[in-house]
Formats: structure tokens, C-alpha cells, sequence
């Protein structure tokens, strides 16, 4: 078996996890939520979203979120953009980092960004230049890699083509989401390697939900065919409200026990983690949900 040897972990739930809570979490309680992950050693840490409201009222005040965590030289604090408004908000609010999201799928994309995926990727196209012209990285996702709430299957070369197009535009980095978790490691593995064919694969992570209790043998088959980039959310928070059945992303904690198992370094401490993980579920209302949170806090 090949592995990485050190992989970059993506922590997404103060985003991902928290956009699809039906009870609005405070700033205040989001702010602490994003320290708590900064000492348990993550590298990347998606602060939240700069969506329209209306559409998305979790991720209201993420700019006060941004002014009000404590920013560790050497961590990076994406937000997400989908267009120039929210780029242009970002800004304001002193982001360093963006992230665009376009879909595999056009159902998908109508139903979370209100646009064909083209019009998605005609509208990503200023907001990379600008950001370009200022100096910030831009992230791309892509949505529904591995199957639609809506259409179904999806094919390994929309993705390939849809990523390849968000990287020309100039994104660092892809991340191929599996949106509702129904990938297995066989399709996930062969649409990685396809992805991998137009763009370097040091430039792609994998964005796994774990509905169906796939994400992270999906993810040790994506690590065998090189992925060294994993998003993964605090206690398996998460979920898109834009796509019907899509429960929590791969939880953080049961990635790092893998990764810790495998010998793999990530820079990022258990315990610490778990603590992040107890003060979300607690903030919540809600019993552990990870395996591994559970198992360890009985230890
Ligand atoms: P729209 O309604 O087509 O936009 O929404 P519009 O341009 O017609 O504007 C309508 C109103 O929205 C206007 O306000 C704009 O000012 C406002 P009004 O005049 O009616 O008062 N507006 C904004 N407000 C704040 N920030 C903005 C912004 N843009 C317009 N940036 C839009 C289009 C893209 C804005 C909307 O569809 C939207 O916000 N969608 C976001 C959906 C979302 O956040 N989904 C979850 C994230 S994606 C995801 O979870 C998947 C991922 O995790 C990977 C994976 O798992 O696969 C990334
Ligand atoms: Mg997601």
C-alpha cells in the first residue's frame, strides 16, 4: 500500500458543519469553537461563509467571526465566496483565503448557487482575477463528485473537466466533494485518477460526507492513488442544505485516528481535538457523535 506520509488536514465544520444546524450558533460560540481547533494544530480552518443570508442565515456574521478568532501565524482561515459581492465582503473583512464552489452536476448547482454550472464558472472567473491582483489563494471545490441528489450518477469526466477549468482559472487547490457520502472506494478511487490526468495531483483533496459510512475507506483508497489534502469536520458536523440527504462530513477525529494508526503525521493533537469536539457537541445540545469521540471519552 502507498501512502502520504504527512497529509494536510482541512478542518470544515465551523462552515460545512455549522451552515446546516438548524439552531443559529453565535458568533460568540463560533469564534471559540475556531480557537479550540487552532490549538489542537490544524493547518487550514474554513471560518464560514460570505453567502447571502437569505439563502444561508447560519453563516451570518462570519465577517465578525474572522475579526474575533485568534489567528495562528502559519494556519490558514479560508471563507467561502460565490461571487464578487461575497468576495468583496471577504475583503472588507480581511480574508486571506477564498473558496469557490462549483458542481459536477447542474441540478445540483441550480439548486445551491441558483446558475448553470457555466454561468457558476463565468462568475468565478473576475472574482479569481481580483483575487489574483490582491494576492489571495483562491480554493475550488466540486461538488457532487461522486454522485446527485438530484441527476444521480455523475461521471469521472464532468468532474475532471469541471475541476480542470476552476485550476485554469487559477485555484491552488480542487477539492472534489462527494456531497451526499455515496461514493464507494472503487468509484472514488477512478474519479480521483481520472481528476489527476488534466490537473497535478498535489493540487487535489478529497471533501468526503460519510452518509452511507464510506468516507474514510474512501479516503484510504484516494490516499493510495496520492491524495494528501483531507477536509474533514469537527465531530462529523455537516451536511449541504442544498442537497436532500447529505448527513455529516467524515468526522475530524476519526480521520486523525486513522492517519495516527497509519503512521501518517498531521500535526494535530488528539486530545486537543476532542476537547473541540465535547465543547461543539455540548454547544449543540447533542451527544458525541463520532466513533472515535465516544470511544476515547470512555477511556
Ligand atoms: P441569487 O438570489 O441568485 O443572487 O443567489 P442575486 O445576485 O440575484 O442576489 C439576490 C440577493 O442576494 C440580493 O439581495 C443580493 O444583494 C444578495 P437583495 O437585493 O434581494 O436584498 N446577495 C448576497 N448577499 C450576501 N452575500 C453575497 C450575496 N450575493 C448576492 N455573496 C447566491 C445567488 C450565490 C448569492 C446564493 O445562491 C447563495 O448565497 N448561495 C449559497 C449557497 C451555499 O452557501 N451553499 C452551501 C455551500 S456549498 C457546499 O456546502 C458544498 C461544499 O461543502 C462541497 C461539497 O460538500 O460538495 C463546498
Ligand atoms: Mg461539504
Amino acid at each position: 500500500m502507498r501512502l502520504p506520509s504527512h497529509v494536510h488536514l482541512v478542518e470544515v465544520g465551523p462552515r460545512d458543519g455549522l451552515q446546516n444546524e438548524a439552531e443559529l450558533v453565535s458568533v460568540e460560540d463560533r469564534v471559540a469553537l475556531i480557537d479550540e481547533l487552532t490549538a489542537a494544530g490544524l493547518p487550514a480552518i474554513e471560518v464560514g461563509s460570505f453567502v447571502s443570508p437569505k439563502w444561508v442565515p447560519q453563516m451570518a456574521g462570519t465577517d465578525l467571526v474572522l475579526a474575533n478568532i485568534i489567528q495562528r501565524t502559519g494556519t490558514a482561515y479560508p471563507v467561502l465566496t460565490p461571487n464578487l459581492q461575497g468576495f468583496e465582503a471577504a475583503m472588507k473583512a480581511g480574508a486571506k483565503e477564498v473558496a469557490i464552489f462549483a458542481a459536477a452536476s447542474e441540478a445540483f448547482s441550480q439548486k445551491n448557487i441558483n446558475c448553470s454550472i457555466a454561468e457558476s464558472l463565468e462568475r468565478f472567473r473576475p472574482l479569481c482575477a481580483k483575487a489574483q491582483e490582491r494576492n489571495v489563494k483562491v480554493r475550488g471545490y466540486v461538488s457532487c463528485v461522486l454522485g446527485c441528489p438530484y441527476e444521480g450518477a455523475v461521471s469521472p469526466a464532468r468532474v475532471a473537466d469541471v475541476a480542470e477549468q476552476l485550476f485554469k482559472m487559477g485555484c491552488y487547490e480542487i477539492s472534489l466533494g462527494d456531497t451526499i457520502g455515496t461514493g464507494t472506494p472503487g468509484k472514488a478511487q477512478a474519479m480521483v485518477t481520472e481528476t489527476a490526468r488534466r490537473i497535478p495531483q498535489a493540487s487535489l483533496a478529497a471533501h468526503f460526507h460519510d452518509t452511507y459510512g464510506q468516507a474514510l475507506a474512501n479516503l484510504l483508497a484516494v490516499m493510495e492513488v496520492g491524495i494528501s489534502t483531507i477536509d474533514s469536520s469537527i465531530a462529523g458536523l455537516g451536511g449541504c442544505p442544498y442537497a436532500k440527504g447529505a448527513s455529516g462530513n467524515v468526522a475530524t477525529e476519526d480521520v486523525l485516528y486513522m492517519l495516527n494508526g497509519l503512521g501518517i503525521e498531521t500535526g494535530v493533537e488528539m486530545e486537543l481535538l476532542l476537547a473541540a469536539s465535547r465543547f461543539v457537541s455540548q454547544r449543540l445540545g447533542r451527544p458525541l457523535a463520532s466513533k472515535v469521540a465516544r470511544a476515547l471519552s470512555c477511556v
